[in-house]
């Protein structure tokens, strides 16, 4: 019996847009095990001088996160960065109500400052639009990016910081169409007071980037409609529309909960028809694109409550094969989408539904570690617009589907280019043809393959491999085509 086949057409001049690296960013709360044990642990043996996990540092830079996303998430709606500035001995121990745990507050803002640099990533911060004020948030702005000379700054110098650090991206609150945000406004009510402090803030500093808060996710009653109100008191103040989505296979569905790729590419299709439609009935001329700033599956591991204990065990949602091929397929939408999807944040980075968990002496690469440090590294430059001719399946979800789930990028400064592709069979290899329609290259560098037979097959500290890449050789580029076989279950990323 001979595989199924496929075809995979490349056109380097057939372009979507540039990728914008943002999109490679991750997300980092105070929640859980996140920061504290997470990033931050001085009693680790792997701790620095400082209390960062070494460990921790270094497989967060293999994932070359472009931007973090911090402090939260549903912690930010009752936080006062002012607790989290200064010696850290007078910082105030606080019941934390969000996930009603204990914040101890020995990380803030200049710790996380520092971690940024540590992993050469950039800041995104978000300002407290629950319990706070318009004021405090534009405070914010001045302690991170004004020159000394007035108050926040000069508190700023005060603590060891002389020089502003220039933060460019601003998140305005988190998810305040939710029931569950602490200080959840409706959405008039929130476009107005993001409106005001917007302004205040660019007030500060002019160069800012600021998102504002979209849907929580495409479950909620008032989406998109929450979306188009926020955005008409907005739009010409803000430079992103912020989309979260966590994706859940809780009816134990693998066929439909492979084929997610249709529920995140048509959430960003009706996004970016809300912007073009707001930016059309306001007469702008102003662009706003899109921020994914919260993306992940999730759905294992609901336990939300810290029981008021310092750094419990939170969301610990262990990754196997299929949620690692949802999360390739996630980037390949976010470069299929590369026109008006801007920056996505993968939530959580370490042990809260993240790549990368924890214990005291250990860290463990999880399934979903893998598609990530793939795209981050090779999709640079263009996102192409990938023509797939693919064998289909029936999923009850979202009809019917390719089993190729495909994206592509070219790199014109460098000639680089890379496709990834996410075979959807539960049990057929499928052996595709790569043809090239313009500038085929000499020969095929390297191939990558995640591949595992078992859905639900994840890593374990005792197992630290069940699901870790493979290299297979280059080959040979001949009349513009290679052959490459695609395992059932298999995410494969073939470099030119
Ligand atoms: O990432 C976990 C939580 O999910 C975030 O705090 C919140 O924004 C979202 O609901």
């Amino acid at each position: 019996m001979t595989n199924p086949s496929a075809r995979i057409y490349i056109d380097v001049n057939r372009t979507i847009s540039d990728i914008s690296p943002l999109v490679f960013s991750g997300f980092a709360e105070h929640m859980g095990r996140c920061i504290y044990q997470g990033i931050y642990e001085p009693s680790s043996p792997h701790a620095d001088a400082n209390g960062f996990r070494a460990d921790v540092l270094a497989a967060l830079r293999e994932l070359n996160f472009r931007m973090i996303r911090y402090p939260g998430g549903n912690f930010l709606s009752g936080y006062n960065w002012l607790d989290g500035v200064g010696p850290k001995d007078q910082r105030p121990r606080r019941r934390e109500l969000a996930w009603q745990s204990i914040e101890t507050n020995q990380f803030g803002t200049n710790e996380f400052m520092q971690f940024c640099k540590l992993i050469d990533t950039k800041p995104m911060l978000g300002v407290n639009l629950g319990t706070g004020d318009i004021s405090a948030a534009a405070s914010l702005v001045e302690y991170a990016n004004a020159p000394t000379g007035t108050k926040y700054a000069d508190l700023r110098a005060s603590h060891g910081y002389k020089d502003p650090y220039g933060v460019e991206y601003w998140c305005l609150g988190n998810e305040m169409d939710g029931p569950w945000q602490i200080g959840h406004l409706e959405a008039r009510e929130y476009g107005l007071k993001a409106r005001e402090a917007a302004k205040m803030m660019k007030w500060h500093d002019p160069s800012i980037k600021l998102a504002l808060c979209g849907s929580s996710s495409t479950h909620m009653p008032t989406y998109p409609e929450w979306d188009r109100s926020v955005l008409e008191h907005c739009y010409d103040a803000v430079d992103y529309l912020s989309l979260h989505y966590y994706a859940q296979n809780h009816e134990n569905d693998s066929t439909s909960f492979l084929a997610s790729a249709a529920q995140f590419e048509s959430q960003i299709d009706t996004l970016a028809g809300t912007l073009r439609y707001v930016k059309a009935k306001l007469r702008s001329k102003h662009d706003v694109t899109l921020s994914w700033d919260e993306w992940n599956v999730w759905y294992k591991d609901h336990l939300m409550s810290g029981n008021w204990s310092e750094a419990p065990h939170l969301i610990e949602e262990v990754y196997n094969q299929e949620d690692a091929l949802v999360v390739a397929q996630w980037l390949n939408v976010f470069l299929r989408k590369a026109d008006v999807l801007k920056i996505a944040c993968l939530a959580q980075i370490v042990n809260v539904i993240a790549p990368i968990l924890t214990t005291t002496d250990g860290m463990l690469r999880q399934s979903i570690f893998y598609p990530f440090m793939f795209f981050s590294r090779y999709a640079t430059g263009q996102s192409l617009d990938v023509l797939t001719q693919s064998p289909r399946t029936e999923t009850k979800k979202y009809g019917d589907m390719p089993l190729l789930d495909t994206s592509a990028s070219y790199d014109p400064a460098t000639g680089n280019s890379a496709i990834f592709i996410v075979n959807r069979s539960q049990t057929e290899t499928i052996a595709a043809d790569i043809v090239w329609q313009s500038e085929a290259p000499q020969q095929v560098k390297a191939i990558y393959q995640l591949a595992h037979p078992d859905v639900k097959a994840a890593n374990t500290y005792e197992h630290p491999d069940t699901i870790a890449p493979v290299t297979l050789p280059g080959m040979v580029v001949d009349g513009g085509k290679v052959t490459v076989a695609l395992p059932p279950l298999s995410f494969t990323v073939v470099t030119a």
